[in-house]
């Protein structure tokens, strides 16, 4: 028996020795590996073989099969190399040509900012709303304290879709501020939500001006809730944005919307506050427009102010982006230039 295998290995591999190709490489594998080659008819026979030759037949018998399937192995690897550098095949493939590299994006800076900013709030217990940008003149103007022929009406340069009777026209939303009424119809107190989204102006674009920009609109109403809870959500905010060190600051201005109204200005990143083309020359840039949601909005809603009371702000998405990286043309975000982009 052991005579037998050892010279059945020895032709294997005189065999193997002159394959020359895939097709007789399996040709091969079939004759000596394969399910009915004789190396498996007498790993089969091994049973009906006395113990002490079965033992010593078995052992061999596995040896010599495990040494076949090596071999098999590396002779696979060489007809492979073999193949590649062959004249056919190497003319028209060159292997050592490095491969061509997929391009890879990534998210918009202005996105980057939205989703930081949405994440801060978050952290502080707000959730994340959307809604149209196209708006009834009623949730842009009207519910929010501004009728027809108000003054603030020239604050926000409107793009119209359609003219319309009174609160039935149709706009580009001004501020995302009209998502303060289309939640609170909804949704009775406690309430406590951002709403990120474009808001569109019909002015002309400069370096802190464009006619479509991000605006993420922040609502909070409870009892209980005072002016000392807007100043310290949004100073909080500041605080994780920019650091500990970042001057904030907090003035009084006007919205029809509430009362009373502030401005939040952040000191400018770009030349430290001594004044340059990203602040105006100011030394401060204002990031929000804030303040305690006006009774007659909450009256309007059916939530009574003497019950309730809560807080609002916008604050403007791209003004912080500016001031976090140094960008001191708004314009840039939305020219399309991949040098600029890649950047972030
Ligand atoms: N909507 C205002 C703007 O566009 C900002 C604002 C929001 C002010 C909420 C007060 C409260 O300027």
């Amino acid at each position: 028996m052991l005579d037998q295998l050892n010279d059945l290995y020895s032709q294997a591999l005189d065999e193997l020795e002159r394959v020359a190709d895939r097709q007789a490489l399996e040709t091969w594998r079939v004759r000596y590996l394969g399910k009915k080659s004789s190396l498996t008819g007498v790993l089969r026979s091994l049973a009906r073989l006395p113990l002490e030759e079965r033992r010593e037949a078995g052992a061999r018998a596995n040896q010599i099969k495990g040494s076949l399937e090596s071999s098999l192995e590396e002779k696979e690897k060489l007809l492979q190399e073999a193949f590649l550098v062959s004249p056919g095949v190497s003319q028209r493939l060159d292997v050592t040509l490095p491969g061509r590299p997929l391009p890879v994006g990534g998210l918009h800076p202005v996105t980057q900012m939205l989703e930081e900013i949405c994440g801060v709030f978050g952290n502080m217990g707000f959730q994340t709303i959307e809604g149209p940008d196209v708006e009834w003149d009623y949730y842009n103007f009207e519910a929010l304290n501004i009728p027809q022929h108000h003054p603030a009406r020239d604050r926000f340069a409107t793009l119209w879709i359609d003219a319309g009777e009174g609160a039935k026209a149709r706009l580009l939303r001004t501020h995302t501020s009209p998502m303060q009424i289309r939640l609170m119809e909804k949704e009775r107190p406690p309430i406590r939500v951002v709403a990120p989204g474009r808001v569109y102006r019909y002015e002309a674009t400069d370096a802190i001006h464009e006619s479509m920009f991000y605006h993420v609109e922040g609502l909070a109403v409870d009892r209980n809730i005072t002016l000392a809870d807007l100043k310290g959500t949004l100073f909080e905010f500041c605080r994780c944005l920019f650091g500990e060190d970042r001057r904030v600051r907090f003035r009084c201005d006007y919205f029809p919307f509430v009362e009373p109204g502030v401005e939040v200005a952040v000191g400018c990143t770009a030349c430290d506050g001594l004044g340059c083309r990203l602040c105006g020359h100011g030394g401060w840039l204002e990031t929000a427009g804030a303040g305690m949601v006006h009774p007659d909005v909450l009256a309007r809603v059916g939530i009574d102010p003497e019950v309730y009371s809560g807080f609002a702000f916008g604050v403007g998405v791209e003004r912080i982006a500016m001031l976090r990286h140094g960008i001191d043309d708004i314009r840039l975000f939305y020219s399309n230039d991949l040098r600029f982009l890649r950047q972030f």
